[in-house]
């Protein structure tokens, strides 16, 4: 069965966990990065002793006329500003190979849990938004990673030090830096709260204005068949515009609220020259050292402002990662059976199978959830019911029936494309179920009723399923398929690069080369869903050509209307409303079935 359980439910934390742990992969880099931070770190606390050293000394030396020199002074502090720029430069590269090499990572964590998804979940997805997620979310998380890596540290690290080192200096001014920076971070926090939900909003509209584009650009000859062009134009302009505008509210409520948080602790450095001004007047503390909490209060204002933009990179980001996460933990997945594929020729039994599509969309889209996000409160509509046959080893089985009857959906359960909600599949002898996929699929070859071909050359496409097939064999099976005449007359033959969807070939041509593909795989079970649908007579003839040499020896299953295929069918199912309503050969339906009757001579008419 279909793993249906819905996604587990990530809390925020999670997700950005989920996300963390790619880093894990990385150890080396991540140790370098946070070594050399530190460094950094180190240096920055120094300055400002350096600094505040400077000014006693010359302080005391206008006062007294203590000897002084500035010498030592200035060196060090050129000595530690090189260290610091020479720290920086080793940490810009290791930083972002570190980064890029995680998000890597995650992109292909992504694209192989689409690969690995189940036919259940690409039917409920929708592309243009699984895109945007695979794509534009995990490139958000680049400054997520950069956020966790470093700033957090530095964030951490800085705040502690400094604020330590203030209070060695004088515990007043101490709890004057602490009673500003907590407010101020548990005001920023508290306006980060809110952000979460407005990015997860910004991002869902972001997905829906990319499945505008994809669907118009996969579609664009409807569009610009049916004249629509304009009304697309507004549609995305409107879903621009909704962007747009829930970018800006998130954008605008941080940035107005950043300034006061900045604000509150701005007080510091008034309050700290008044008290610590009063000290140095009584004379209980060096102004080098007034001088020095001045410095490292700035240091503190500096890593506030670095807590807000933090905090805004971590709810951006966790909207992000939450939608990326929600495809890595995805479990609709079929798992795969052990076995391998048993001896036989092909002999297909059904056994009683039910079935039905599961209903409810998996992605939200568009932010807000529509109504068909929600599950149906299913009121079942089996599209098949109590399905039993066996298609003996070597014959050719034609399905027919009205449309919608449920006749793709019953080929489809034979490689496993979905499982039967009830009932069991059997190849030659064993449920499908328990069969180690791939090799069940590699056996079992499909003809869609829609032919895609990739953006490769025409070869690569009939190899797809075998990429090291020779030249030869890759030939042999376009002459089969009545393909290599065509193909030679291209203008690179078998070299041609073909369009995504073989956009410069006629269907006709599209639908011989998925009969080569299909034919260099040698399967023992063969499936070919309205493969003759769209063409004309004479391609047709050639189409069927191809296919009664590509039938031999195996089982096949034809969805036809085609009154030869019916003729010479060993076994014909008459399917109607997901239901076997007659079974035989040719001759005996066209006396016992009406319904037979009707479609033959549909068939028949065309
Ligand atoms: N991926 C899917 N998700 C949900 N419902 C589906 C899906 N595919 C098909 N259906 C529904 O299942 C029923 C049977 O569809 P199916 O594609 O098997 O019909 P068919 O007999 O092959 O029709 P046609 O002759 O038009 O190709 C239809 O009601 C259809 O709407
Ligand atoms: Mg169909």
């Amino acid at each position: 069965m279909t793993a249906a359980r819905p996604p587990a439910k990530r809390s925020r934390p999670r997700n950005l966990l989920g996300v963390l742990a790619f880093l894990k992969r990385h150890p080396g880099g991540v140790a370098l990065c946070i070594g050399l931070l530190l460094v950094n770190i180190a240096i920055e606390m120094t300055l400002p002793q350096v600094l505040g050293n400077t000014i006693t000394g010359l302080r005391n030396h206008l006062a007294s006329g203590n000897e002084f020199s500035i010498w030592p002074f200035a060196l060090l502090y050129l000595g530690l500003i090189s260290v610091r720029a020479a720290v920086g430069f080793i940490l810009g590269p290791i930083r972002n190979r570190t980064i890029q090499s995680t998000l890597s990572d995650l992109r292909s964590a992504v694209y192989n849990a689409l690969q690995r998804l189940a036919f259940t979940y690409h039917d409920r997805a929708n592309s243009g938004e699984l895109i945007s997620r695979a794509t534009t979310d995990v490139w958000r998380l680049q400054d997520f990673l950069f956020a966790c890596l470093l700033l957090s540290v530095d964030i951490a690290v800085s705040l502690v030090a400094t604020t330590t080192l203030i209070f060695l200096i004088s515990p007043a001014l101490g709890f004057v830096a602490l009673g500003t920076m907590l407010p101020t971070i548990a005001l920023i926090a508290f306006f980060a709260s809110k952000l979460q939900p407005q990015w997860r909003h910004v991002h869902d509209q972001h997905g829906a204005m990319t499945t505008v584009i994809q669907e118009n650009i996969a579609g664009v000859r409807v569009v610009k068949a049916f004249a629509r062009e304009q009304s697309e134009i507004s549609k995305f302009r409107d879903k621009k515009e909704t962007y747009m505008n829930t970018l800006l509210n998130t954008v605008n409520y941080w940035a107005s609220r950043v300034p006061r948080a900045q604000f509150l602790y701005g007080l510091s450095t008034p309050l700290a020259l008044w008290i610590g001004g009063r000290e140095v007047i009584q004379g209980n503390m060096p102004i080098g050292d007034l001088a020095k909490v001045v410095f490292y209060l700035m240091a503190i204002g500096h890593r506030v402002g670095m807590i807000g933009q933090f905090t805004n990179i971590m709810q951006n980001a966790s909207a992000s990662a939450e939608r990326v996460l929600e495809i890595l933990d995805e479990p609709t997945v079929l798992p795969s059976g052990t076995r391998p594929m048993p001896p036989g020729r092909g002999e297909v039994t059904f056994d009683n199978v039910s079935f039905q599509y599961a209903r409810e969309k998996v992605l939200k889209t568009g932010g807000k959830a529509k109504v068909e996000d929600k599950p149906e409160p299913s009121i079942p509509r089996p599209v098949l019911h109590n399905v039993s046959f066996t298609a003996h080893q070597g014959q050719t089985i034609a399905v027919i029936g009205p449309t919608g009857a449920g006749k793709t959906t019953l080929v489809n359960l034979v490689p496993r494309f979905y499982d039967p909600t009830e009932g069991r599949v059997i190849i030659d002898g064993v449920d499908v179920r328990e069969l180690d996929i791939p090799q069940l699929r590699r056996s079992v070859g499909v003809i869609f009723q829609e032919t895609f071909l990739f953006s490769a050359s025409v070869a690569e496409n009939i190899a797809y399923g075998r990429p090291q097939a020779t030249r030869a064999e890759i030939e042999e099976c376009a002459r089969a398929a009545q393909a290599h005449e065509f193909i030679s007359e291209l203008a690179e033959g078998y070299d041609t690069i073909i369009g995504e969807r073989g956009i410069s070939l006629s269907g006709g041509q599209r639908q011989r080369i998925a009969i080569a593909r299909a034919f260099l795989m040698d399967p023992r079970v063969l499936i070919l869903d309205d493969a003759t649908a769209s063409v004309d007579s004479k391609t047709e003839r050639l189409i069927q050509e191809a296919m009664k040499k590509l039938c031999e020896g195996r089982t096949t299953f034809v969805i036809a209307q085609r009154l030869s295929t019916l003729q010479h069918a060993d076994q014909i199912l008459v399917l109607q409303a997901g239901r076997i309503v007659a079974s035989g050969k040719h001759e005996q339906l066209a006396k016992e079935s009406a319904l037979y009757r009707e479609l033959f001579n549909q068939a028949d008419a065309r």
